[in-house]
């Protein structure tokens, strides 16, 4: 039987998820390509560490990339990093070689120039799993979806962010304990920056951007707000009118540009993404013909991420046997891919949650109503809670639909205001 040879670039987490799953399916992966898919050499930074599962004396462990690509059919770089998965990926594609990545960061920087050197080398470059894990939302996107028009595109897009605020929700912790409950758990990395910050978030949401609109909308365009400054006050306020807060990655499209971000956002509960807990990912693709679809599954993990590669792996693996004529990695025919009309994020509209933090004395309520009335900010519901007299309560309003500079306005004006006590704390509302 044929074999199709991988060179795994990175047997940590996903490499050997990865290995595991050929172990355990090879029955079902020969049944479908007629051919055996084996891990034949191993790129790691320290070959003589243990790993999580055993490969064989048969199989090559390396540290150098070049030694990697010789004598393999496909290259899957599974390091993450920046700088030597670039490396490897385009001296595989001048080798001749196909690739699958995981690595949202890499492709939200370089993305571009990867699509580019695979296409002019004639090979395929395949990354289901570096968005959204085990959800296979890249191919959704890209095929199923192929015709359809996407008219709005919402996701909560990291694990480690989600378990968090669902933590802090069911259990009423804090950020602080919740995120180190996450790190015992082994669901944060010791450096949660990426995770908590929004920009692993953002870095999936650029990728998938491409794959929905056929456009570049870069990384560096994309307003970026993450989950640290939650804190329980606002969840459970959240809670009283009828919300969960949620990491969310958007796009849709405005008057033919596009509006995109990454922010922490109340959602109605009884919406099916209120309801994803835990670390669990989900995204809610609408589109003009197929109208409102949701996936939802495991967004990490070894077995959940191994799977999105080896789907890659497969897809390709039929592609060497048909002599791979032009692959389309893009699914916009490898075409340049154009930077895409933005919405610039002050002319956004949202309705928003404001949580002022005044001294409560009389006719703080109506000179906070009167600046939102001047900006033309309209109160759909308003509560203030605390002891008369008392330093800092807090004032919650509600807003209808609102362009975020009319918004920014109005927080400016009232925090510079001498009853405020702190700046308010703002988050958009689905
Ligand atoms: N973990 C997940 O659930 C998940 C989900 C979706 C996407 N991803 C993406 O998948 C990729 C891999 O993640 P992971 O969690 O599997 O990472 P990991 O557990 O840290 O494993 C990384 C592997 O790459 C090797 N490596 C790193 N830098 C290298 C270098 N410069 N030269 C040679 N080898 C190098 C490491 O070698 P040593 O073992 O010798 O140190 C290790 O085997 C990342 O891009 C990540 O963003 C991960």
């Amino acid at each position: 039987m044929d074999v199709i040879k991988l060179g795994l670039g990175g047997f940590g987490t996903v490499g050997s998820g990865l290995a595991k799953i050929l172990d355990a399916n090879a029955g079902r992966i020969e049944k479908r390509l007629g051919k055996r898919i084996k891990i034949t050499k191993v790129l790691v930074r320290d070959p003589s560490k243990k790993r999580a599962f055993d490969l064989g004396p048969d199989v090559a462990f390396t540290t150098d990339p070049k030694e990697l690509i010789e004598g393999v059919d496909i290259v899957v770089e599974l390091m993450g990093g920046l700088d030597t998965a670039r490396q490897l990926i385009l001296d595989a594609f001048a080798h001749g070689k196909h690739v699958v990545t995981a690595n949202k960061h890499l492709l939200a920087e370089h993305g571009l120039e990867l699509f580019e050197a695979a296409a002019e080398n004639n090979v395929g470059l395949m990354f289901e799993a570096s968005c959204a894990g085990g959800i296979p939302i890249v191919q959704t996107l890209k095929e199923s979806l192929a015709g359809d028009e996407i008219v709005k595109m919402l996701g909560i897009m990291n694990g480690t962010a989600n378990y968090i605020l669902s933590e802090m929700t069911t259990k009423g912790m804090d950020f602080a304990s919740a995120l180190a409950d996450a790190q015992d758990l082994g669901y944060a990395e010791a450096d949660p920056t990426f995770d908590i910050e929004g920009l692993d978030t953002a870095h999936k949401l650029c990728v998938l951007i491409r794959m929905a609109y056929g456009m570049d909308y870069p990384l560096a365009d994309i307003p970026i707000q993450g989950i640290t400054g939650v804190t329980p006050m606002d969840i459970e306020y959240a809670r009283e009118f009828g919300y969960r807060v949620k990491l969310l990655a958007h796009v849709q499209e405005v008057d033919g540009a596009l509006e995109a971000g990454v922010h922490p956002a109340l959602v109605p509960y009884t919406y099916l993404l209120a309801r994803v807990g835990g670390n669990y990912n989900a995204v809610r693709l609408e589109g003009n013909a197929v109208g409102s679809i949701m996936l939802h599954g495991q967004g990490a993990g070894d077995l959940p991420t191994g799977s999105a590669v080896l789907a890659d792996i497969m897809n390709l693996a039929r592609k060497v046997e048909d002599g791979c004529v032009r692959p389309d990695n893009t699914g916009f025919g490898n075409r340049p891919m154009a930077k895409a009309r933005v919405l610039p994020p002050e002319e956004a509209e949202s309705k928003y949650y404001f949580r002022f933090t005044v001294s409560d004395r009389t006719g703080v309520m109506a000179t906070i109503t009167k600046s939102m009335a001047d900006h033309g900010v309209s109160i759909a519901q308003a509560v203030q809670k605390g002891e008369a007299g008392a330093e800092g309560v807090p004032l919650v309003i509600i807003s209808h639909e609102t362009p975020a500079k009319a918004a920014e306005a109005m927080i400016a004006e009232v925090d510079a205001m001498d009853f405020s006590v702190e700046p308010c704390v703002k988050f958009r509302i689905l």
